[in-house]
């Protein structure tokens, strides 16, 4: 599939729940947000189906999101069922990490190449107050550890927060030195109504790493099919990337669309821009009829975010992250 900008669209992000275990800063207000009615969100056939009919139109990259999606059950199976679809060549997963050990030999088997945890800080307490749960960073620690040894593509992503966990970067990048992981750090974006004063931009965050660890050279493996710019310090068998989120540096060569969990087709990840596709699934449309509307939709994509100068735009998308996926 192609937009009006020519930029080929290979990748789907779905989310596959709106729960979470976490209530990450970044990520939600304190008390949550309300649960998306069980009868909205999308059943497993209606998903198998529509991933389906975006393999045929070209996907060939999925990533499941959340919310956190190893809370909605039936996911291996999700991920075997994905697998087995012609057109499809990786399903990978980004997940704050805690229920990941136990599904982790099952999801490998069912044909998981790759898995993104988050992980902001290597202090115990601060940890707590950022996902504002307790006691869970040694979980998370393993889960990434138990990954890596699973032989899944494993990468790390960190939310530079100023006055929040910028003193220990460099710390978090050394989690790549004797392992072949990517430790990647994100732009702090200003999705829902969250403080986004906090971030720190990409060349800042080069200087800060810089610092501690000496010169990066770029590191060209491809590492996934997203963002990231990679970087190799001395001496790291693995790689420390930067995803610059708010300036729109990659936006030019946007790869992909975004599923929501009630089934919403969202074109980019700033705006609310894009076309329900459950209504047609449940209203049993063909489909080739889908199809037509997914392409019809892709028109309107956006040719780039504007976050920057938030204030001023329309069709600004007000979810939380948590109903988004990242
Ligand atoms: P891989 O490169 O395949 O590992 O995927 P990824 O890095 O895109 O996936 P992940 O879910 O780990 O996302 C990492 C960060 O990049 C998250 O904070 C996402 O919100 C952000 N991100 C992903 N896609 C986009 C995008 O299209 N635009 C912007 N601005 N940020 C994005
Ligand atoms: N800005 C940047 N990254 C974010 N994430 C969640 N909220 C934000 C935000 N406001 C990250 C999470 C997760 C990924 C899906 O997106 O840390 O790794
Ligand atoms: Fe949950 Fe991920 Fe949001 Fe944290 S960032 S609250 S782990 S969905």
């Amino acid at each position: 599939m192609k937009d009006r900008y020519g930029r080929v669209i290979d990748y789907l992000r779905v989310s596959v729940t709106d729960r979470c275990n976490f209530r990450c800063v970044y990520c939600m207000p304190p008390d949550g947000i309300p649960s998306v009615s069980h009868d909205d969100i999308l059943r497993y056939e209606e998903l198998l189906r529509l991933i389906r009919i975006f393999a045929e139109l070209g996907i060939k990259h999925i990533r499941l999101t959340g919310g956190e999606p190893t809370v909605r059950r039936g996911l291996v199976k999700l991920v075997r069922e994905i697998h087995d679809m012609p057109g499809i060549e990786t399903i990978s997963m980004t997940t704050n990490g805690l229920l990941l050990p136990t599904l982790l030999d099952d999801l490998k088997d069912a044909g998981l190449t790759s898995v993104n945890i988050s992980l902001d800080t290597l202090k115990e307490e601060r940890f707590d107050e950022i996902t504002r749960t307790t006691g869970n960073l040694p979980k998370v620690l393993d889960a990434i550890r138990l990954a890596e040894e699973e032989g899944l593509n494993t990468k790390v992503n960190c939310v530079a927060m100023r006055g929040v966990n910028d003193d220990e970067l460099a710390d978090i990048a050394a989690m790549a030195k004797d392992r072949n992981i990517g430790v990647r750090f994100i732009e702090y974006m200003p999705i829902g109504k969250h403080d986004y004063e906090q971030a720190i931009y990409k060349d800042e965050l080069l200087d800060l790493l810089r610092s501690s660890l000496g010169e990066l050279a770029e590191d060209p493996s491809p590492r996934g099919n997203g963002p990231a710019v990679y970087y190799k310090p001395e001496g790291f068998q693995g790689s420390v990337g930067v995803i610059s989120a708010m300036s729109h540096a990659f936006c030019d060569t946007c790869n992909r669309v975004r599923m929501t969990p009630e089934g919403f087709l969202k074109l980019c990840l700033q705006y609310d821009v894009g076309v329900n596709l459950r209504s047609p699934v449940r209203q049993d449309l063909t489909d080739d009829q889908i199809k037509q509307l997914i392409l019809a939709s892709l028109d309107r994509k956006p040719e780039h975010h504007t976050f920057l100068d938030y204030a001023e735009k329309q069709d600004i998308d007000t979810r939380d992250m948590s109903l988004i996926g990242g």
